[in-house]
């Protein structure tokens, strides 16, 4: 994403800054498409819910009913483990943590992929449903990713899980 910024991505953009570089190249990044949602999330998350009235985050019932047509095939891991890199690491982080260098700007915590209990709560049309939505600080990804690639996400959101929890 923001191919305009010389052909490195954003997320290698942010990684790589700190201090006034970031907010420099932050700004920049508004110049166009999933970038500017995301300097959109930015700018509005003083906005969104403070984390004392902070509401739970619940996807409707016909839609937490939809079934994933991508089945976790190692294509659409690996599909879904772009997808993830390119637009939430940062602010999910890179093992999906809740930890992206992004999110400690954020006053609502990124959801935490590696927590199993809350991910056993979602189904996979929920984690679809909410990708495609967002709520603020969170973009919403429909018109940026197709439905397809937003199931290939869910099912690497899932192996996020698993891996955190594999017992060694
Ligand atoms: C600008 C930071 C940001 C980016 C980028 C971002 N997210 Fe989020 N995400 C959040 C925040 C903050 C929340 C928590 C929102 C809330 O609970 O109100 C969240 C919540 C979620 C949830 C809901 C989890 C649950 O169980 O309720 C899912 C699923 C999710 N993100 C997936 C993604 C995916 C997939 C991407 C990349 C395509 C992504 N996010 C990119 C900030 C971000």
């Amino acid at each position: 994403m923001c191919h305009n910024l010389g052909g490195k991505t954003f997320l290698n953009e942010v990684t790589g800054m700190t201090g006034k570089n970031k907010a420099h190249s932050l700004w920049l990044a508004g110049a166009s498409g999933i970038c500017a949602v995301l300097a959109l999330s930015f700018a509005f998350a003083g906005r969104a819910a403070a984390a004392d009235d902070y509401k739970p985050w619940v996807a409707p019932e016909d839609a937490r009913k939809v079934k994933n047509p991508a089945p976790a095939t190692p294509e659409n891991l690996a599909a879904g483990e772009q997808v993830f890199h390119d637009n939430c690491v940062l602010c999910h982080g890179e093992k999906g943590a809740g930890d992206g260098i992004g999110g400690k700007a954020l006053n609502v915590k990124p959801a935490n992929f590696t927590d199993a209990k809350l991910m056993s709560a979602e189904t996979d049309g929920s984690l679809f449903w909410k990708i495609g939505e967002g709520r603020l600080p969170m973009p919403p990804w429909k018109d940026i990713l197709t439905e397809k690639q937003r199931w290939q996400v869910v099912d690497y959101l899932r192996k996020l899980t698993q891996d955190a929890n594999a017992k060694h």
